[in-house]
Protein backbone atom coordinates (compact mmCIF):
# COMPACT_ATOMS: atom_id res chain seq x y z
CA UNK A 1 0.00 0.00 0.00
CA UNK A 2 1.37 3.09 -1.08
CA UNK A 3 1.59 5.76 2.15
CA UNK A 4 -1.30 6.14 4.08
CA UNK A 5 -3.23 9.76 3.89
CA UNK A 6 -4.46 10.53 7.51
CA UNK A 7 -6.82 13.21 8.35
CA UNK A 8 -6.36 13.14 12.02
CA UNK A 9 -9.10 14.62 14.57
CA UNK A 10 -7.99 17.98 16.38
CA UNK A 11 -8.36 16.92 19.36
CA UNK A 12 -8.19 19.25 22.47
CA UNK A 13 -7.27 17.88 26.41
CA UNK A 14 -11.10 17.54 27.07
CA UNK A 15 -11.98 15.04 23.98
CA UNK A 16 -8.61 13.09 23.74
CA UNK A 17 -8.94 12.27 27.21
CA UNK A 18 -12.25 10.87 26.81
CA UNK A 19 -11.34 9.19 23.73
CA UNK A 20 -8.22 7.67 25.80
CA UNK A 21 -10.77 6.08 28.36
CA UNK A 22 -11.61 3.34 26.37
CA UNK A 23 -13.37 1.08 28.91
CA UNK A 24 -15.05 4.09 30.09
CA UNK A 25 -16.53 4.60 26.52
CA UNK A 26 -17.06 0.82 26.01
CA UNK A 27 -18.74 0.61 29.14
CA UNK A 28 -21.07 3.26 27.66
CA UNK A 29 -21.99 1.68 24.14
CA UNK A 30 -22.23 -1.85 26.09
CA UNK A 31 -25.04 -0.60 27.68
CA UNK A 32 -27.01 2.00 26.13
CA UNK A 33 -26.12 1.14 22.28
CA UNK A 34 -24.85 1.69 19.12
CA UNK A 35 -24.67 4.27 17.77
CA UNK A 36 -24.34 6.57 20.87
CA UNK A 37 -23.41 10.21 20.76
CA UNK A 38 -21.30 11.67 23.64
CA UNK A 39 -21.72 15.16 24.42
CA UNK A 40 -19.25 17.68 26.88
CA UNK A 41 -21.21 20.05 28.64
CA UNK A 42 -17.93 21.74 30.17
CA UNK A 43 -16.30 22.29 26.77
CA UNK A 44 -19.32 24.44 25.77
CA UNK A 45 -18.61 26.85 28.70
CA UNK A 46 -15.36 26.62 27.57
CA UNK A 47 -15.88 27.82 24.11
CA UNK A 48 -18.16 30.87 25.32
CA UNK A 49 -15.64 32.09 27.43
CA UNK A 50 -12.90 32.06 24.60
CA UNK A 51 -15.77 34.19 22.80
CA UNK A 52 -16.31 36.67 25.77
CA UNK A 53 -12.88 37.15 25.74
CA UNK A 54 -12.36 38.31 22.34
CA UNK A 55 -15.13 40.86 22.63
CA UNK A 56 -13.29 42.17 26.14
CA UNK A 57 -10.09 42.40 23.52
CA UNK A 58 -12.26 44.64 21.59
CA UNK A 59 -14.31 46.29 24.49
CA UNK A 60 -17.21 45.53 22.79
CA UNK A 61 -20.64 44.63 24.81
CA UNK A 62 -23.40 42.32 23.57
CA UNK A 63 -24.40 38.71 23.34
CA UNK A 64 -22.84 35.80 22.29
CA UNK A 65 -26.49 33.57 21.00
CA UNK A 66 -25.83 29.78 20.73
CA UNK A 67 -27.17 28.31 17.42
CA UNK A 68 -29.05 26.28 18.94
CA UNK A 69 -29.90 24.21 15.11
CA UNK A 70 -26.25 22.76 15.36
CA UNK A 71 -27.05 20.43 18.24
CA UNK A 72 -30.19 19.19 20.54
CA UNK A 73 -28.58 18.71 23.50
CA UNK A 74 -30.50 19.46 26.61
CA UNK A 75 -27.39 19.39 28.44
CA UNK A 76 -25.52 21.68 26.16
CA UNK A 77 -27.83 23.93 26.78
CA UNK A 78 -28.48 23.54 30.22
CA UNK A 79 -25.05 24.06 30.60
CA UNK A 80 -24.45 27.49 28.96
CA UNK A 81 -27.81 28.28 30.95
CA UNK A 82 -25.24 28.64 34.28
CA UNK A 83 -22.35 30.36 32.42
CA UNK A 84 -24.23 33.43 33.97
CA UNK A 85 -23.82 36.92 31.86
CA UNK A 86 -23.21 36.95 28.33
CA UNK A 87 -24.71 33.94 26.58
CA UNK A 88 -28.02 33.75 25.15
CA UNK A 89 -29.82 31.25 22.96
CA UNK A 90 -30.90 31.71 18.80
CA UNK A 91 -33.72 29.47 18.14
CA UNK A 92 -34.79 28.80 15.25
CA UNK A 93 -38.05 26.70 15.93
CA UNK A 94 -40.94 26.62 18.05
CA UNK A 95 -38.94 23.71 20.11
CA UNK A 96 -36.04 25.14 20.06
CA UNK A 97 -37.54 28.27 21.74
CA UNK A 98 -39.40 25.70 24.39
CA UNK A 99 -36.24 23.86 25.01
CA UNK A 100 -34.37 26.94 25.33
CA UNK A 101 -37.30 28.19 28.23
CA UNK A 102 -37.24 25.15 29.63
CA UNK A 103 -33.21 24.84 29.85
CA UNK A 104 -33.43 28.36 32.12
CA UNK A 105 -32.60 30.82 29.73
CA UNK A 106 -35.00 34.11 30.40
CA UNK A 107 -36.55 35.34 27.15
CA UNK A 108 -34.35 38.32 27.38
CA UNK A 109 -31.70 36.15 26.25
CA UNK A 110 -33.01 34.55 23.50
CA UNK A 111 -34.08 35.31 19.91
CA UNK A 112 -35.74 33.95 17.58
CA UNK A 113 -34.32 33.55 14.05
CA UNK A 114 -34.99 31.67 10.76
CA UNK A 115 -38.58 31.20 8.71
CA UNK A 116 -41.21 31.19 11.55
CA UNK A 117 -44.67 29.50 12.04
CA UNK A 118 -47.78 31.98 13.84
CA UNK A 119 -46.99 29.61 16.77
CA UNK A 120 -43.42 30.13 16.96
CA UNK A 121 -43.65 33.87 16.70
CA UNK A 122 -46.39 34.36 19.29
CA UNK A 123 -44.76 32.02 21.63
CA UNK A 124 -41.86 34.42 21.43
CA UNK A 125 -43.63 37.68 21.38
CA UNK A 126 -45.97 36.68 24.11
CA UNK A 127 -42.58 35.31 26.20
CA UNK A 128 -40.45 38.45 25.56
CA UNK A 129 -37.83 36.96 23.37
CA UNK A 130 -36.48 39.14 20.44
CA UNK A 131 -37.24 38.54 17.45
CA UNK A 132 -34.72 38.22 14.28
CA UNK A 133 -37.10 39.55 11.79
CA UNK A 134 -37.06 38.90 7.88
CA UNK A 135 -38.67 41.26 6.12
CA UNK A 136 -42.21 43.43 5.84
CA UNK A 137 -44.41 40.49 5.95
CA UNK A 138 -42.90 39.02 9.04
CA UNK A 139 -42.89 42.33 10.66
CA UNK A 140 -46.54 42.98 9.77
CA UNK A 141 -47.58 39.24 11.31
CA UNK A 142 -45.69 40.27 14.46
CA UNK A 143 -47.38 43.31 14.55
CA UNK A 144 -50.63 41.86 13.69
CA UNK A 145 -50.33 39.38 16.71
CA UNK A 146 -48.94 41.53 19.43
CA UNK A 147 -52.25 44.00 18.96
CA UNK A 148 -55.03 41.00 18.39
CA UNK A 149 -53.40 39.86 21.83
CA UNK A 150 -52.32 42.67 23.89
CA UNK A 151 -49.13 41.59 24.05
CA UNK A 152 -45.93 44.12 24.96
CA UNK A 153 -43.82 45.72 22.22
CA UNK A 154 -41.52 43.26 21.22
CA UNK A 155 -37.53 43.75 20.55
CA UNK A 156 -37.25 43.32 16.79
CA UNK A 157 -33.96 43.00 14.96
CA UNK A 158 -34.05 43.17 11.04
CA UNK A 159 -31.74 40.96 9.29
CA UNK A 160 -30.44 42.17 5.84
CA UNK A 161 -28.71 41.02 2.81
CA UNK A 162 -27.05 41.69 -0.24
CA UNK A 163 -24.98 43.89 0.52
CA UNK A 164 -22.60 46.34 -1.66
CA UNK A 165 -19.75 48.47 -0.10
CA UNK A 166 -19.35 51.61 -1.68
CA UNK A 167 -16.30 52.28 -4.02
CA UNK A 168 -14.93 48.66 -3.12
CA UNK A 169 -16.46 45.73 -6.11
CA UNK A 170 -17.41 43.28 -3.57
CA UNK A 171 -21.33 41.66 -2.95
CA UNK A 172 -21.93 39.64 -0.77
CA UNK A 173 -23.70 36.65 -1.93
CA UNK A 174 -27.12 36.32 -2.26
CA UNK A 175 -29.20 34.40 0.39
CA UNK A 176 -33.24 33.50 0.44
CA UNK A 177 -33.35 34.80 4.23
CA UNK A 178 -33.42 38.57 5.17
CA UNK A 179 -34.23 41.70 2.94
CA UNK A 180 -31.80 43.00 0.51
CA UNK A 181 -30.16 46.55 1.33
CA UNK A 182 -31.78 47.94 -1.34
CA UNK A 183 -35.08 47.42 -0.02
CA UNK A 184 -34.17 49.37 3.46
CA UNK A 185 -36.61 52.08 2.93
CA UNK A 186 -39.47 50.07 2.90
CA UNK A 187 -38.48 48.06 5.73
CA UNK A 188 -37.69 50.95 8.19
CA UNK A 189 -41.49 52.69 7.08
CA UNK A 190 -42.96 49.34 8.26
CA UNK A 191 -40.87 49.49 11.53
CA UNK A 192 -41.91 53.29 11.71
CA UNK A 193 -45.94 51.79 11.45
CA UNK A 194 -45.57 49.55 13.91
CA UNK A 195 -43.45 51.68 16.57
CA UNK A 196 -46.39 50.84 18.66
CA UNK A 197 -46.03 46.49 18.66
CA UNK A 198 -42.43 46.62 17.86
CA UNK A 199 -39.36 47.94 19.61
CA UNK A 200 -36.53 48.28 17.17
CA UNK A 201 -32.85 47.24 18.28
CA UNK A 202 -31.10 46.79 15.59
CA UNK A 203 -30.19 45.02 12.22
CA UNK A 204 -27.79 42.24 11.39
CA UNK A 205 -26.77 39.72 8.45
CA UNK A 206 -25.87 35.79 8.68
CA UNK A 207 -23.80 34.77 5.50
CA UNK A 208 -22.85 31.30 4.72
CA UNK A 209 -19.24 31.87 4.05
CA UNK A 210 -15.90 31.69 4.96
CA UNK A 211 -14.74 34.54 3.30
CA UNK A 212 -13.73 37.08 5.98
CA UNK A 213 -14.10 40.31 3.31
CA UNK A 214 -17.53 39.63 2.54
CA UNK A 215 -18.23 39.41 6.04
CA UNK A 216 -16.22 42.70 6.56
CA UNK A 217 -18.67 44.21 3.48
CA UNK A 218 -21.50 43.04 4.88
CA UNK A 219 -20.67 44.30 8.67
CA UNK A 220 -19.38 47.40 7.67
CA UNK A 221 -23.11 47.80 5.47
CA UNK A 222 -24.96 47.30 9.23
CA UNK A 223 -22.84 50.05 10.33
CA UNK A 224 -23.88 52.33 7.59
CA UNK A 225 -27.52 51.53 7.95
CA UNK A 226 -27.63 52.06 11.73
CA UNK A 227 -26.30 55.61 11.25
CA UNK A 228 -29.16 55.73 8.64
CA UNK A 229 -31.54 54.46 11.19
CA UNK A 230 -30.69 57.16 13.42
CA UNK A 231 -30.60 60.19 11.16
CA UNK A 232 -34.24 59.07 10.18
CA UNK A 233 -34.78 59.38 14.30
CA UNK A 234 -34.60 55.54 14.85
CA UNK A 235 -32.56 54.26 17.93
CA UNK A 236 -31.20 50.98 17.34
CA UNK A 237 -27.93 49.96 19.11
CA UNK A 238 -27.47 46.51 18.17
CA UNK A 239 -25.51 44.52 14.86
CA UNK A 240 -25.34 41.05 14.98
CA UNK A 241 -22.98 39.04 12.43
CA UNK A 242 -24.88 35.67 12.75
CA UNK A 243 -22.93 32.58 12.69
CA UNK A 244 -20.66 31.17 10.61
CA UNK A 245 -17.12 31.13 12.71
CA UNK A 246 -16.13 27.63 11.80
CA UNK A 247 -13.73 24.94 13.05
CA UNK A 248 -10.50 23.55 12.75
CA UNK A 249 -11.35 20.05 12.52
CA UNK A 250 -7.82 19.00 11.68
CA UNK A 251 -4.64 18.62 13.50
CA UNK A 252 -2.02 18.83 10.38
CA UNK A 253 -2.60 21.17 7.64
CA UNK A 254 -0.18 18.99 5.84
CA UNK A 255 -2.12 15.83 5.56
CA UNK A 256 -4.98 18.11 4.24
CA UNK A 257 -2.85 19.36 1.72
CA UNK A 258 -1.50 16.25 1.21
CA UNK A 259 -5.06 14.83 0.53
CA UNK A 260 -6.88 17.04 -1.39
CA UNK A 261 -3.41 16.81 -3.33
CA UNK A 262 -3.83 13.29 -3.84
CA UNK A 263 -7.64 13.07 -4.22
CA UNK A 264 -6.80 15.35 -7.06
CA UNK A 265 -4.58 13.00 -8.95
CA UNK A 266 -7.06 9.55 -8.43
CA UNK A 267 -9.78 11.77 -10.24
CA UNK A 268 -7.85 12.24 -12.68
CA UNK A 269 -7.00 8.72 -12.71
CA UNK A 270 -3.03 9.07 -12.06
CA UNK A 271 -2.82 7.27 -8.96
CA UNK A 272 -4.80 4.00 -7.23
CA UNK A 273 -8.36 5.32 -6.37
CA UNK A 274 -9.18 7.28 -3.18
CA UNK A 275 -12.74 6.79 -3.33
CA UNK A 276 -15.39 4.31 -3.64
CA UNK A 277 -16.37 3.92 -7.13
CA UNK A 278 -14.13 7.15 -8.22
CA UNK A 279 -16.57 9.26 -6.36
CA UNK A 280 -15.02 12.91 -6.77
CA UNK A 281 -16.44 15.23 -3.84
CA UNK A 282 -17.25 17.65 -6.73
CA UNK A 283 -14.22 16.88 -9.13
CA UNK A 284 -14.52 15.23 -12.47
CA UNK A 285 -12.22 14.05 -15.05
CA UNK A 286 -13.89 14.78 -18.38
CA UNK A 287 -11.64 14.02 -22.15
CA UNK A 288 -8.37 14.93 -20.29
CA UNK A 289 -9.91 18.21 -18.18
CA UNK A 290 -10.15 18.44 -14.90
CA UNK A 291 -14.14 19.79 -14.13
CA UNK A 292 -15.85 21.02 -11.43
CA UNK A 293 -14.60 22.02 -7.49
CA UNK A 294 -14.08 20.21 -4.37
CA UNK A 295 -17.23 21.00 -2.74
CA UNK A 296 -16.17 20.11 0.59
CA UNK A 297 -15.90 21.63 4.35
CA UNK A 298 -12.11 23.48 4.48
CA UNK A 299 -11.50 20.75 7.24
CA UNK A 300 -7.90 22.31 8.28
CA UNK A 301 -8.57 26.10 9.09
CA UNK A 302 -6.67 27.81 12.09
CA UNK A 303 -8.65 30.47 12.09
CA UNK A 304 -12.30 29.61 13.11
CA UNK A 305 -14.38 29.98 15.73
CA UNK A 306 -13.24 33.28 18.33
CA UNK A 307 -9.84 33.12 16.26
CA UNK A 308 -12.47 34.12 13.05
CA UNK A 309 -14.41 36.72 15.01
CA UNK A 310 -11.03 38.30 16.60
CA UNK A 311 -10.18 38.57 12.40
CA UNK A 312 -13.10 40.27 11.53
CA UNK A 313 -13.11 42.76 14.23
CA UNK A 314 -9.61 43.72 13.35
CA UNK A 315 -10.49 43.57 9.73
CA UNK A 316 -10.56 47.34 8.17
CA UNK A 317 -13.88 48.26 7.49
CA UNK A 318 -13.72 48.48 3.56
CA UNK A 319 -14.59 51.87 3.17
CA UNK A 320 -14.86 53.70 6.63
CA UNK A 321 -10.74 53.58 6.77
CA UNK A 322 -10.53 51.78 10.49
CA UNK A 323 -10.97 48.72 12.13
CA UNK A 324 -14.31 47.08 12.61
CA UNK A 325 -14.38 46.56 15.70
CA UNK A 326 -13.41 50.54 16.28
CA UNK A 327 -16.43 51.35 13.88
CA UNK A 328 -18.65 49.78 16.17
CA UNK A 329 -16.56 50.64 19.65
CA UNK A 330 -17.36 54.53 18.31
CA UNK A 331 -20.89 54.55 18.13
CA UNK A 332 -21.53 52.51 20.83
CA UNK A 333 -23.32 49.68 19.33
CA UNK A 334 -23.14 46.17 20.80
CA UNK A 335 -22.33 42.95 19.25
CA UNK A 336 -24.40 40.08 18.62
CA UNK A 337 -23.17 36.72 17.43
CA UNK A 338 -24.45 33.44 16.88
CA UNK A 339 -21.98 30.79 16.59
CA UNK A 340 -23.44 27.25 16.42
CA UNK A 341 -20.49 24.93 14.88
CA UNK A 342 -17.91 27.04 16.71
CA UNK A 343 -19.45 27.35 20.20
CA UNK A 344 -19.95 23.20 19.76
CA UNK A 345 -16.15 22.47 18.48
CA UNK A 346 -14.88 19.78 20.72
CA UNK A 347 -17.91 19.03 22.50
CA UNK A 348 -19.21 15.57 21.19
CA UNK A 349 -18.30 12.11 19.80
CA UNK A 350 -20.46 10.02 17.61
CA UNK A 351 -19.18 5.83 18.97
CA UNK A 352 -20.11 3.52 16.51
CA UNK A 353 -19.57 0.10 16.71
CA UNK A 354 -18.02 -2.20 14.07
CA UNK A 355 -20.13 -5.10 13.19
CA UNK A 356 -17.95 -7.04 10.24
CA UNK A 357 -14.88 -6.55 8.70
CA UNK A 358 -14.32 -8.35 5.42
CA UNK A 359 -13.08 -7.71 1.60
CA UNK A 360 -15.41 -6.28 -0.94
CA UNK A 361 -15.65 -7.70 -4.51
CA UNK A 362 -12.38 -5.48 -5.57
CA UNK A 363 -10.29 -6.56 -2.69
CA UNK A 364 -10.79 -3.17 -0.67
CA UNK A 365 -11.48 -3.39 3.23
CA UNK A 366 -14.80 -2.83 3.88
CA UNK A 367 -16.00 -2.19 7.91
CA UNK A 368 -19.54 -2.44 8.71
CA UNK A 369 -20.68 -0.37 11.83
CA UNK A 370 -24.00 -0.54 13.83
CA UNK A 371 -24.68 3.27 13.03
CA UNK A 372 -25.61 5.06 9.26
CA UNK A 373 -24.87 7.27 6.62
CA UNK A 374 -27.57 9.87 8.82
CA UNK A 375 -26.22 8.97 12.32
CA UNK A 376 -22.44 10.21 11.35
CA UNK A 377 -23.14 13.46 9.28
CA UNK A 378 -19.67 13.95 8.86
CA UNK A 379 -19.65 13.66 5.38
CA UNK A 380 -23.28 14.93 4.35
CA UNK A 381 -21.60 17.89 5.68
CA UNK A 382 -18.30 17.96 3.40
CA UNK A 383 -16.05 17.33 6.72
CA UNK A 384 -13.44 14.72 5.70
CA UNK A 385 -11.74 13.33 9.01
CA UNK A 386 -10.79 10.02 10.22
CA UNK A 387 -11.84 8.01 13.59
CA UNK A 388 -10.58 7.22 16.11
CA UNK A 389 -10.50 3.50 16.88
CA UNK A 390 -11.30 2.51 20.60
CA UNK A 391 -10.26 -1.23 21.01
CA UNK A 392 -12.50 -3.10 22.90
CA UNK A 393 -10.40 -5.02 25.31
CA UNK A 394 -9.53 -8.78 24.82
CA UNK A 395 -7.80 -11.30 26.90
CA UNK A 396 -6.61 -13.08 24.29
CA UNK A 397 -5.02 -11.55 20.92
CA UNK A 398 -3.61 -8.66 22.00
CA UNK A 399 -3.41 -6.02 18.95
CA UNK A 400 -0.34 -4.10 19.25
CA UNK A 401 0.71 -4.65 16.42
CA UNK A 402 -0.67 -4.55 13.11
CA UNK A 403 0.08 -2.09 10.03
CA UNK A 404 -1.75 0.84 8.65
CA UNK A 405 -4.71 0.11 6.24
CA UNK A 406 -7.01 1.84 4.04
CA UNK A 407 -10.96 0.95 4.69
CA UNK A 408 -14.21 2.18 3.31
CA UNK A 409 -17.09 2.79 6.36
CA UNK A 410 -20.49 0.94 5.74
CA UNK A 411 -23.57 1.88 7.40
CA UNK A 412 -26.20 -0.62 8.58
CA UNK A 413 -28.68 0.11 6.20
CA UNK A 414 -29.74 -2.24 3.43
CA UNK A 415 -28.70 0.65 1.00
CA UNK A 416 -26.07 0.55 -1.66
CA UNK A 417 -25.86 4.36 -0.79
CA UNK A 418 -24.92 3.84 2.78
CA UNK A 419 -21.71 4.79 2.91
CA UNK A 420 -20.43 6.60 6.43
CA UNK A 421 -17.41 7.53 4.11
CA UNK A 422 -17.34 7.62 0.11
CA UNK A 423 -13.57 7.73 0.55
CA UNK A 424 -10.85 4.88 2.12
CA UNK A 425 -9.96 6.03 5.24
CA UNK A 426 -6.69 5.46 6.68
CA UNK A 427 -6.57 3.56 10.18
CA UNK A 428 -3.15 3.30 12.02
CA UNK A 429 -4.79 -1.01 11.64
CA UNK A 430 -7.42 -3.18 10.99
CA UNK A 431 -10.05 -2.93 13.19
CA UNK A 432 -11.74 -5.68 14.59
CA UNK A 433 -15.37 -6.73 15.36
CA UNK A 434 -16.98 -5.50 18.80
CA UNK A 435 -14.60 -2.07 18.04
CA UNK A 436 -15.52 0.99 18.49
CA UNK A 437 -14.80 4.14 15.87
CA UNK A 438 -15.22 7.07 17.71
CA UNK A 439 -15.89 9.85 15.46
CA UNK A 440 -14.70 13.32 17.15
CA UNK A 441 -16.35 16.47 16.41
CA UNK A 442 -19.37 15.41 15.73
CA UNK A 443 -21.76 17.90 18.04
CA UNK A 444 -21.91 20.51 15.46
CA UNK A 445 -24.79 19.58 12.90
CA UNK A 446 -22.98 15.83 12.66
CA UNK A 447 -24.88 14.29 15.22
CA UNK A 448 -28.58 14.52 15.26
CA UNK A 449 -29.21 16.97 12.80
CA UNK A 450 -30.09 14.04 10.21
CA UNK A 451 -30.51 10.92 12.01
CA UNK A 452 -33.90 9.64 11.62
CA UNK A 453 -34.99 5.78 12.30
CA UNK A 454 -34.88 4.47 8.70
CA UNK A 455 -35.33 0.61 8.59
CA UNK A 456 -36.59 0.70 12.69
CA UNK A 457 -32.88 1.47 13.25
CA UNK A 458 -32.57 2.86 16.92
CA UNK A 459 -31.60 6.42 17.33
CA UNK A 460 -28.57 6.90 18.65
CA UNK A 461 -28.95 7.47 22.81
CA UNK A 462 -27.45 10.80 24.08
CA UNK A 463 -25.25 10.77 27.04
CA UNK A 464 -23.55 13.89 28.99
CA UNK A 465 -20.22 13.11 30.63
CA UNK A 466 -17.70 15.35 32.63
CA UNK A 467 -14.37 14.99 34.53
CA UNK A 468 -14.56 14.56 38.56
CA UNK A 469 -11.40 14.67 40.43
CA UNK A 470 -10.04 12.23 37.32
CA UNK A 471 -13.09 9.93 36.87
CA UNK A 472 -15.28 10.58 33.94
CA UNK A 473 -19.14 10.31 35.08
CA UNK A 474 -22.22 10.11 33.17
CA UNK A 475 -25.80 10.77 33.19
CA UNK A 476 -28.57 10.61 29.88
CA UNK A 477 -28.40 14.06 28.11
CA UNK A 478 -31.41 14.62 29.61
CA UNK A 479 -30.92 13.70 33.19
CA UNK A 480 -28.10 16.40 32.83
CA UNK A 481 -28.83 19.03 35.32
CA UNK A 482 -25.50 21.22 36.13
CA UNK A 483 -26.70 21.96 39.24
CA UNK A 484 -26.52 18.46 40.19
CA UNK A 485 -23.90 17.13 37.69
CA UNK A 486 -21.60 15.49 40.85
CA UNK A 487 -24.58 12.44 41.05
CA UNK A 488 -23.82 11.23 37.83
CA UNK A 489 -22.67 7.95 36.95
CA UNK A 490 -19.16 6.73 36.83
CA UNK A 491 -16.25 4.54 36.38
CA UNK A 492 -13.19 5.44 38.36
C1 LIG B 1 -29.46 32.81 11.23
C2 LIG B 1 -28.38 31.86 11.60
N1 LIG B 1 -27.59 32.15 12.64
C3 LIG B 1 -26.59 31.31 13.01
C4 LIG B 1 -26.36 30.14 12.33
C5 LIG B 1 -25.25 29.25 12.81
O1 LIG B 1 -24.26 29.09 11.87
P1 LIG B 1 -22.93 28.30 12.25
O2 LIG B 1 -23.32 27.01 12.82
O3 LIG B 1 -22.21 28.16 10.96
O4 LIG B 1 -22.18 29.17 13.23
C6 LIG B 1 -27.15 29.79 11.23
C7 LIG B 1 -26.91 28.55 10.48
O5 LIG B 1 -27.56 28.16 9.58
C8 LIG B 1 -28.20 30.69 10.84
O6 LIG B 1 -29.00 30.41 9.81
Amino acid sequence: MEAPLYLEPRLEPRLASLLRAAGFLHTLAGGLGSPLNVVLPDQIAENLARFRAVYRRHRLSGEVFFAHKANRSSALVRRLAVTGAGAGMDVASLGELQHALGAGFTPRQIMATGPKSPEFLWLAARCGAAVNVDGCGELDDLAALVRRYGLPRVRVLLRLASFASPGVRLLTRQSRFGTPVGELDALLKAVERHRDAVDFRGVGYHLDTTSLAEKAVALEGCVLVMNECRSRGLEPRVIDVGGGFGVNYLADGGQWDRYTTELTQAVMGRREALTWRRHGYGLRYEAGTLRGGLGLYPAHRPVAAERYLDALLSHPAPSLGRTLAAALLESLYDLCTEPGRALVDQCGLTLARVLEVRRAEAGEWMVRLEANADDIGLEEHGVLMDPVVVERARTREPTTDGEAVGVYLAGNLCLESDLITRRMVFLPRLPRPGDLLGFANTAGYCMDFSADQAQHQPLARKVAVWQDEGAWRWSLDDQYWPVTQGEGNHED
